[in-house]
This record gives structure tokens, sequence and C-alpha cells, in this order.
């Protein structure tokens, strides 16, 4: 497999004997978070495809097809990103080159993206963009590398408890992507049987004019906003937090 040249990228021409996959992401926000490398290169590959509509940098792709029917058709989410693999493919097959575009970073959360580096049909070349992660730790203020910080999906909060099996074994701070609906919030709060903190930071349209940052208490997490596509949880404190031994015992043994 060979790498395509830089005039192949910015012309839209195949690579050798494989169709190319050209993947963006069109970062966190508006417009004005995507790179002038990924505008060029919308501008210069005529198909194109977004992996959903809904994102507020979708505008710059004003003739890209976009998948979100299949969200709400399939069964299982495994289904969509595995459709829209054979489609990107498909096209690909078709048309010697085709543009892939998904929010924010390609790399970061975008399982179709995987799929498609995976996949020995077609060379797939990744292209950086900013993504809403960039955009958390310069609100929070902090280095995830220096505090250790872990990620976690809203959707699979529970079942990585589990893998590590007691808060702690999170480490001291968590930020928390998919946290889009009220649903997901319940099952993150009552995923362990104590607090895992006293307040969470909720990031909320972070690059967007409507961006909010703000605490809620952990009792409140699941009933003081409407969450969307665009929210995400900071927890810090996880691993330092002590719950005093009265409220323990009250835990425990019910008592009032
Ligand atoms: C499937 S992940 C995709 C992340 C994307 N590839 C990126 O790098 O930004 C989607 C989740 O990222 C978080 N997210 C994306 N954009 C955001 C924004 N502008 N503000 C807050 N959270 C955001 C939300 O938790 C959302 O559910």
């Amino acid at each position: 497999m060979t790498e395509p040249t830089g005039d192949q990228r910015a012309h839209g021409e195949a690579s050798g004997a494989l169709p190319t996959v050209h993947v963006v992401g069109l970062g966190p926000g508006g417009p004005d978070l995507v790179t002038s490398g990924t505008l060029e290169l919308i501008a210069s590959i005529e198909t194109q495809f977004l992996r959903t509509e809904r994102h507020p940098a979708a505008v710059v792709m004003p003739d890209a097809q976009w998948f979100d029917r299949l969200y709400e058709t399939a069964d299982v989410i495994e289904d969509v990103y595995e459709s829209i693999r054979e489609a990107v493919i498909r096209t690909a097959n078709s048309y010697g080159v085709v543009l892939y575009a998904v929010p924010g970073s390609p790399v970061v959360a975008e399982r179709s993206v995987q799929l498609l580096i995976e996949d020995p049909r077609v060379l797939t070349v990744v292209h950086p963009a900013m993504s809403f992660l960039d955009l958390a730790w310069a609100r929070l203020g902090v280095d995830p590398v220096a505090l250790g910080a872990k990620l976690v999906d809203g959707h699979r909060f529970n079942e990585v408890l589990e893998e590590v099996g007691e808060p702690g074994a999170l480490g001291d701070c968590v930020l928390v992507a998919q946290c889009d609906t009220k649903f997901v919030l319940s099952d993150i709060k009552l995923a362990s049987d104590l607090p895992l903190a006293e307040t969470v930071t909720v990031l909320h349209h972070l690059g967007l004019d409507d961006e909010t940052v703000f605490s809620v208490a952990w009792e409140d997490l699941d009933r003081s906003f409407e969450p969307d596509h665009l929210t995400s949880l900071w927890i810090e404190g996880i691993s330092t937090r002590r719950v005093p031994q009265e409220n323990l015992i009250r835990r425990r043994f019910g008592r009032p």
C-alpha cells in the first residue's frame, strides 16, 4: 500500500490500485474551527460524504450526502457504522477518490473512521482536525496528560465501571463524552452507589455562540439541564473523594 502524494491528495486522483478515502474532521464548533487544509480538500474532491448533518460546521459541505437516516432505522449502532463504511467504499470503487467527513477530529471517538482504516479494500488517508477535547482542556484549564485524565463514553459508563472494578480505579478525573440524553445522565449518576464527586462540570456547546460551562451537584446531574449531542462532562477528584464514615454507615445499613 502506498501513500498518495500531496499532489494526488490535492487533486483527488486515485492512488495506485486502491480507491482512496480522504477522511477529514469539521472541528468541534462552527466553520471558524475547520482547518484550511480541510477546506481545500472539500473544494478539490467532488464526491463527498458527511457522517451527520447535525453539526454546526455542516454548512461548509453543502454538496455532501449524509447518513442521518441510518441512525433512525438501524437496530444497533454498530450496523450504522458498517453501513457507512460500505457506502463510502462502494462509492470510492466507482469514483476512485471520495471525501468522508466527521464532526471534530476523525481520530477521536469515530468508529466509522476506524472501520475504514482497518479495511484493506481502500486506502484511507486521515487528515488531522481539532477535536472537542482541545476546547474542553482549554476551558477547564487542565493538561490531561499531566493529570492522567481518562476518557469515557457516557453510553458505556456502567460497563467501564464494571471493567475497572471500583470507581477509584478510574483515576482522579474523567472526561465523559456522548452525554446526549437525560437517560444517559441518569445511568452515570446511578452507576455507583456513592457519588463520584460533589459536583460535575458540564461542557455544553463548546466553540459555539451559546457555549456554557457550569457546575451541577451530583444528585442534580439528570434533572437540572437539557443535554444534547454536544454535551460532555468533567468529573474531578474521584480517587481522593472521601465519603464521611457516617454517610457510609447510613447507606450500607439504611439508617436514617
Ligand atoms: C462521537 S463523539 C465525536 C467526537 C469528535 N470526533 C471530536 O473529536 O470532537 C461525540 C461527542 O463528543 C462530545 N462533543 C462533540 N462536540 C462537542 C462540543 N462542541 N461541546 C461539547 N461536547 C462535544 C459530545 O460528548 C458528543 O456526544
